[in-house]
């Protein structure tokens, strides 16, 4: 059975109420259990170098301690296991437009709904998509829709723990890691998804990776014109940044025409 940080979160914020969200946000350690897949507490990107303003415009933060990318203004892509479920939902605030979160220019704004991968059981299928109350203008990321770009070498940021045990980011990281084919993957993980995940990282030595809080957020390169565009989403991994275990990310391309039809499912 796979398990993510965020369930032991969410468990953790709906007994504890709001004040632990705010306590979230900086903090990891105990606030971010871990559950088996993860052999002790630990959580941005783990080797990773700090985000320019305006690098990476289409990232956000979640309040629930998750990442996201903006899919269209008023939509963020994120993981399925970031969120309880689909419907009406007003407590997830998304923060956009920053790379420092506690920035006077943060751009602030609640959820109105949220439509979590159709199927999703915990077992691959992690993707989601949120509902912002309004617009954020800033620039989008586009999904990758063919598996052309499922190669080479990939981008990924986030405000989670840079290294196991580590506490979540105030300001944004980044790093490249590069492609790990399902194979290789799979000699580390029996029980990939090879159809609904993909693998990055540095097989023999480890060191850069996302990391406990970094969930949800793109992983993402650059297209045939030069534009940025998702190939992943921060899924899981065991531990952050180990030799041999790779990060594991919703393959993108696979849900490509189910994420389009969610978002205009939600009024684009
Ligand atoms: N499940 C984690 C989260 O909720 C992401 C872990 C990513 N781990 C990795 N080694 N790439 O933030």
């Amino acid at each position: 059975m796979r398990s993510f940080l965020f369930l032991g979160t969410l468990r953790r914020t709906l007994a504890v109420g709001a004040a632990a969200l705010a306590a979230l946000t900086f903090t990891a350690g105990s606030a971010l259990a871990d559950g088996p897949r993860d052999a002790r507490p630990h959580e941005g990107v783990v080797g990773g170098t700090p985000a320019q303003q305006g690098e990476f415009p289409w990232m956000v933060r979640l309040s629930m301690g998750c990442g996201g990318a903006l899919y269209t203004q008023q939509i963020v892509l994120t993981a399925a296991h970031c969120v309880g479920g689909s419907g009406a939902n007003t407590s997830i605030t998304a923060t956009a437009g920053v790379v420092d979160l506690n920035s006077s220019q943060a751009v602030k704004v609640k959820s109105t709904q949220v439509l979590q991968a159709p199927g999703y059981n915990g077992s691959g299928k992690d993707w989601a998509l949120i509902k912002l109350a309004r617009p954020v203008d800033q620039p989008t990321l586009k999904i990758a829709d063919t598996d052309a770009y499922n190669n080479g070498t990939f981008t990924v940021a986030g405000w989670g723990a840079d290294r196991e045990g580590g506490s979540q980011q105030r300001n944004l990281l980044k790093a490249t890691v590069p492609f790990v084919d399902d194979t290789a993957c799979q000699q580390a993980y029996g029980n990939l998804i090879p159809g609904e995940e993909i693998c990055a990282g540095y097989l023999d030595q480890g060191g850069v990776d996302t990391c406990q809080g970094d969930s949800g957020g793109p992983m993402f390169r650059k297209d045939g014109a030069g534009a940025w565009i998702q190939v992943g989403i921060v899924s899981w991994g065991q531990g952050c940044a180990r030799p041999h275990y790779p990060g594991v990310y919703t393959e993108v391309s696979t849900f490509a025409a189910a994420i389009k039809s969610a978002a205009a499912s939600l009024g684009g």
